[in-house]
């Protein structure tokens, strides 16, 4: 049977999801909305989809629903679509408080459904080779993190903070995910930070200790141009480095001479190179297998944690314990 997708939020991020479900034939975009009516109405052209006047339509009309919303409203359409019992993809973040990220938690632990969390990067080859090998091959003591951003603008809404819940949930979230990805659960972190070009603070400096002993720095700044590569992790083990450059390549040292090798990612298509493609195949894997998905609500739980400790941080001026 064919599984009917619906997609809320019929902007850049919901585009790219019906493109791609369009070339799975266990899936069909069957129904779009969005507050803006002509972009669900392009969205349903290019998918012979129907457009439906609200997001409770979409859900009663649809297997399994994308939230492609900005951040600050995924929390109701997340809660309506589990009640309704649909299969749930939310984009992240999960959420943009601690509250509102425990509640939708609470409710996929009593739902049959799956739901998935929109953290691309995990399934992106870069991060995927990364991780194989720091579980194969070398054992990480620390590790340096970068995720910034060139502006606020655009789309117009990241600006503001209303809507993204605040900078750390709309861009670095994505590093806290990975963190936990990589390394593992985070114990402690402490956090400085300042603002320079928006209403909000946007600019980070964040030290890290993780329970594994691991410890680890992050920066991340809004206003930082889009200087490539604005995305970095560099991971520190016994004699060797390893280091990605944004999702493009993986750098890794093989000797104690400065001999290293690489991986390029650079050919393939963006989709793929990001990770969108893999995640919502595995979504799709998960409805039709029956198998819990790779990225949970709970794992959406701790990273909405994280920028809440980041947050709590700045204003204590003292390091924040991590519940998990
Ligand atoms: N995982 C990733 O790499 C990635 C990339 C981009 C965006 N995102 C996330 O996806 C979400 C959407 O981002 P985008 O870049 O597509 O933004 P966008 O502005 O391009 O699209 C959002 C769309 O949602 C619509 N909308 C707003 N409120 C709505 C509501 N209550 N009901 C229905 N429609 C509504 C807007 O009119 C707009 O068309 C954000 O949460 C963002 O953080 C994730």
């Amino acid at each position: 049977m064919t599984i009917k997708i619906g997609i809320i939020g019929s902007g850049f991020i919901g585009g790219i999801h019906a493109g791609i479900l369009a070339r799975d034939e266990r899936v069909r975009v069957s129904t779009v909305h969005d507050l803006v009516e002509d972009r669900a109405q392009q969205l349903a052209r290019a998918h012979d989809a129907a457009v439906a006047a609200t997001p409770d339509e979409v859900i009663a009309r649809s297997d399994a629903v994308f939230i492609t919303t900005p951040n600050t409203r995924h929390v109701p359409l997340a809660l309506a679509a589990i009640d309704a019992g649909k299969h749930v993809f939310c984009e992240k973040p999960l959420a943009t408080t601690i509250d509102d990220a425990g509640v939708v938690y609470q409710k996929t632990q009593s739902s049959n459904a799956v739901f998935q969390v929109g953290h691309n990067r995990r399934f992106a080859p870069v991060y995927a080779t990364l991780k194989r090998l720091l579980n194969e091959t070398h054992e990480p003591h620390s590790a340096h993190v970068k995720m910034n951003r060139g502006e606020l603008l655009k789309p117009e809404w990241t600006g503001d903070p209303k809507v993204t819940g605040g900078f750390l949930y709309e861009t670095p979230i994505h590093m806290f995910d990975m963190m936990r990805f990589l390394f593992g659960e985070i114990e402690t972190l402490h956090a400085i930070g300042s603002s320079h070009q928006y209403q909000e603070i946007d600019d980070f400096s964040v030290l890290l200790k993780f329970k594994n002993g691991m410890h680890a720095t992050l920066a991340t700044a809004a206003d930082a141009s889009w200087l490539f590569p604005f995305e970095r992790v560099e991971v520190f083990c016994h004699h060797a480095t390893l280091v990605t450059r944004e999702m493009e390549t993986l750098v890794w040292s093989s000797s104690l001479e400065g001999h290293f090798s690489s991986e390029s990612m650079q050919q393939t298509p963006r989709e793929e190179k990001w990770g969108y493609v893999q995640e919502d195949r595995a979504f799709v894997d998960s409805i039709v297998n029956g198998t819990p998905p790779l990225v949970t609500a709970f794992d959406g739980l701790m990273s909405v944690e994280i920028a809440n400790a980041v947050y709590e941080s700045i204003r204590s001026g003292g390091p924040v314990q991590i519940r998990s």
